[in-house]
């Protein structure tokens, strides 16, 4: 008995486990009904009655040391946080946070910037609240024009020479930039304008342009012409065509509106082009003498082509997307649809 008893010592001494289950286990090897501690006990019944004292005093040592033992493996396995079989498994996996995605205006507005930039236009920005000197007047809209109606006009401050407005279109960038920027140049301007329009599935209050205007010495039709091809078919994809009608705006000389071929049935006519095989995309034409001279450019020695183009029905034409109010009532279920849309 006395060696049983110095070998469970030893052993207790000994004793590592770290989880739960093992600790449990050992404390019912040792200290339980049938455990070896307890099994001792009842051989301490049978020993000579001399021997009691001694070995009595012993077998408590054991058995308090056993169960302090427990004790300190458990403290030990609660603070290092490595028991299994906690209810925290820390290598499930996370719980997913759901994650946002780009609005589709703005993959398109940057698709847009970014063939442009590849054919070397520069991004120039300019303010929403604008003048009429560089919304109207400098691009050869005259005071009471008629052509001022084609834009209904947030104005600001009224009744003086040159009232603040809200922009219209991006034109009025190209304006500053005219006046500003040394030639030749060759500028995007993407930006937000304003039109006092009623809100319906194909026109909004609120939209986004990209504007281009490219001047240098030269400059003819067929650049435009090239520009805009190129430009549509990154947009729309190689095959796409082009076409352009005469148009007019008071800025540009001639002026001409560009269709390119249906996306979606290939020109053979669907209802989404309405059966015409073509989808109206934006207005451009050569920049009028008028309007170059106005920001102080020698209309004789430059020439130039500007467009122009809403980025909303740029996106509605490549996503199919019906009605315009879409963009603005940010529902979830339609804007998550553009989350797998990569720019090109
Ligand atoms: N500024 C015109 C508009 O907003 C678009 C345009 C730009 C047309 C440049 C021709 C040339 O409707």
């Amino acid at each position: 008995m006395k060696e049983k008893i110095e070998l469970l010592l030893q052993e207790i001494e000994n004793l590592k486990c770290n989880t739960e289950k093992d600790i449990e286990e050992t404390r019912v090897r040792l200290l339980g009904k049938k455990g070896e501690v307890t099994k001792l006990f009842e051989e301490f019944r049978t020993i000579a009655p001399e021997m009691k004292r001694e070995f009595g005093q012993k077998l408590n040592i054991l058995k308090n040391k056993a169960a302090a033992k427990i004790e300190e493996l458990k403290e030990n396995a609660a603070s290092s946080g490595t028991e299994q079989s906690s209810s925290t498994d820390t290598s499930m996996p996370g719980d997913p946070l759901p994650l946002g995605s780009r609005h589709p205006v703005s993959i398109a507005r940057q698709e847009i910037v970014n063939i442009f930039r590849k054919f070397g236009y520069d991004v120039a920005e300019g303010p929403e609240i604008e003048d009429d000197h560089h919304v109207f007047e400098s691009l050869n809209f005259p005071p009471n024009h008629p052509a001022r109606d084609m834009q209904d006009t947030f104005f600001i401050s009224n009744g003086h020479l040159n009232p603040l407005l809200l922009r219209t279109h991006t034109s009025c960038v190209q304006v500053r930039a005219m006046e500003s920027m040394p030639l030749p140049i060759r500028i995007i301007c993407p930006g937000r304008v304003f039109r006092n329009e009623a809100i319906s599935a194909r026109a909004h209050c609120i939209f986004h342009q990209v504007e281009g205007l490219y001047i240098d010495e030269n400059v003819t039709f067929a650049d435009l012409k090239q520009a805009i091809l190129l430009f549509a078919r990154e947009m729309f994809g190689p095959d796409t065509q082009i076409r352009m009608r005469p148009s007019y705006f008071p800025f540009t000389e001639p002026s001409a509106e560009v269709d390119v071929s249906c996306n979606i049935c290939h020109g053979k006519g669907c209802n989404i082009c309405k059966g015409t095989g073509w989808l109206e995309i934006l207005g451009c034409g050569m920049v009028d003498p008028n309007v170059l001279e106005a920001s102080g450019i020698d209309s004789k020695k430059y020439s130039g082509f500007a467009f122009g183009m809403g980025v909303e029905r740029i996106a509605m034409l490549k996503w199919q997307v019906n009605d315009l109010r879409h963009y603005f009532e940010n529902d979830m279920r339609f804007l998550s649809e553009f989350s797998h849309c990569v720019e090109v």
